[in-house]
């Protein structure tokens, strides 16, 4: 097992722990356990130890009315200001668990067990929790960290192939903005990775931590540095939003639509480019979409990361290498549109 410590949130992550030493990590408080339908499904045995909630599948139920009925759950069976929330699953249930915490009493402790390869890479780590509203994204949350999160490679063997893919678009995302040796790893591995080899997963999964846990170290409130995190995001969530694609997958085809827009930008080399295409290809993750660059423009002109009549958006200078560039709105709009008339 591997420990990550971040100091500025007091928060830890465990690599490589079992699920089942929990008690190790509970504090002495009454616990609730949120998990999603098929977390129950795969995980019964283990969650009937606890007094658990079980909320709905997929994007649809990451809004006000679960976290509403949440809340109801806990106020009904007793919960109070000195409970503890564990939530058990993919990054849908650590948004909802950890948003639910921080609201309910002003404030409950809780902590995750990470069970998609995406949360273990990224959505449970650095403390950012939150709904949708209506159709935006995340646009409502709050900043608060879990007290630690669990991160056993042996939840992932009962993860469906496509969410593996979907968890190694965020990895990959890791790779463009920061370190081009994960990227030569991811790409001389891939095979086994795919095949969820536990002593690489262990270690891409630290590797990945260790990435963005020193992001959020430097930046937890996403001043500067950490929106780089939010690369393939953008346009990525617009996609999202208006498709049947999984966060990773729209993240993917957000990354290869930023390497062109780097390329244009931010001189990214076509080789470093055609690399970027290879990789996010060899994980069978998608570039293409069939989203009008029109409901892509009306999601940004939405977006939480515009600021009046500009966007800050990541582009790419190198692999290993992101920078942040302050778009005006309707010239990224026109940009949109040019990509969607070519795609790549
Ligand atoms: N807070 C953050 O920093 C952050 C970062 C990235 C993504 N996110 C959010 O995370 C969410 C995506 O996370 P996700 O991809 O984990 O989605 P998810 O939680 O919806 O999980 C995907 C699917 O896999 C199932 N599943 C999860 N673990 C399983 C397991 N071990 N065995 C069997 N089935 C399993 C889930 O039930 C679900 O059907 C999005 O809402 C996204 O906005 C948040």
């Amino acid at each position: 097992m591997k420990t990550i410590h971040i100091e500025k949130q007091n928060s830890s992550i465990f690599v490589g722990e079992s699920y089942l030493n929990i008690k190790n990590y509970l504090p002495e408080k009454k616990c609730f356990l949120i998990c999603d339908e098929n977390i129950y499904r795969h995980y019964s045995e283990f969650i009937n130890q606890f007094d658990y909630i079980v909320m709905g599948c997929g994007e649809g139920n990451k809004n006000w009315q679960t976290a509403e009925k949440i809340i109801d759950q806990l106020l009904e069976r007793g919960a109070d200001r000195n409970s503890f929330l564990l939530g058990m699953g993919g990054g849908l249930v650590s948004d909802v668990t950890g948003f639910v915490a921080s609201i309910f009493m002003r404030g409950l402790e809780f902590g995750f067990i990470s069970t998609s390869l995406l949360s273990q890479v990224d959505a449970s780590v650095g403390g950012k929790n939150g709904i949708n509203f209506g159709k935006l994204k995340n646009m409502i949350g709050i900043f608060n960290p879990p007290k630690f999160v669990i991160c056993d490679p042996v939840l992932l063997k009962t993860l469906p192939k496509r969410e593996v893919r979907s968890g190694f678009g965020e990895v990959i995302k890791h790779a463009f903005i920061k370190d081009e040796d994960l990227y030569n790893f991811l790409n001389d591995n891939c095979e086994a990775l795919l095949n969820l080899d536990p002593n690489l997963m262990e270690n891409l999964v630290y590797r990945a931590v260790s990435i963005k846990t020193e992001v959020v170290e430097g930046d937890p409130f996403e001043k500067g540095e950490r929106k780089k995190l939010n690369f393939g995001h953008t346009i990525g969530h617009a996609i999202e939003n208006n498709s049947d694609l999984t966060h990773g997958e729209a993240v993917s085809v957000g990354m290869n639509l930023a390497c062109q827009l780097s390329q244009e930008l931010c001189e990214l080399s076509d080789i470093d480019a055609k690399r970027a295409n290879d990789l996010l290809r060899k994980f069978e993750l998608p570039l293409d979409h069939d989203v009008s660059a029109d409901m892509i423009n009306q999601y940004l002109i939405k977006d939480k990361k515009k600021n009046r009549s500009a966007i800050d958006f990541i582009l790419l200078k190198k692999i290993g290498e992101a920078t942040i560039v302050t778009l005006p709105i309707e010239e990224l709009k026109t940009k949109v549109i040019a990509l969607c008339a070519n795609p790549n």
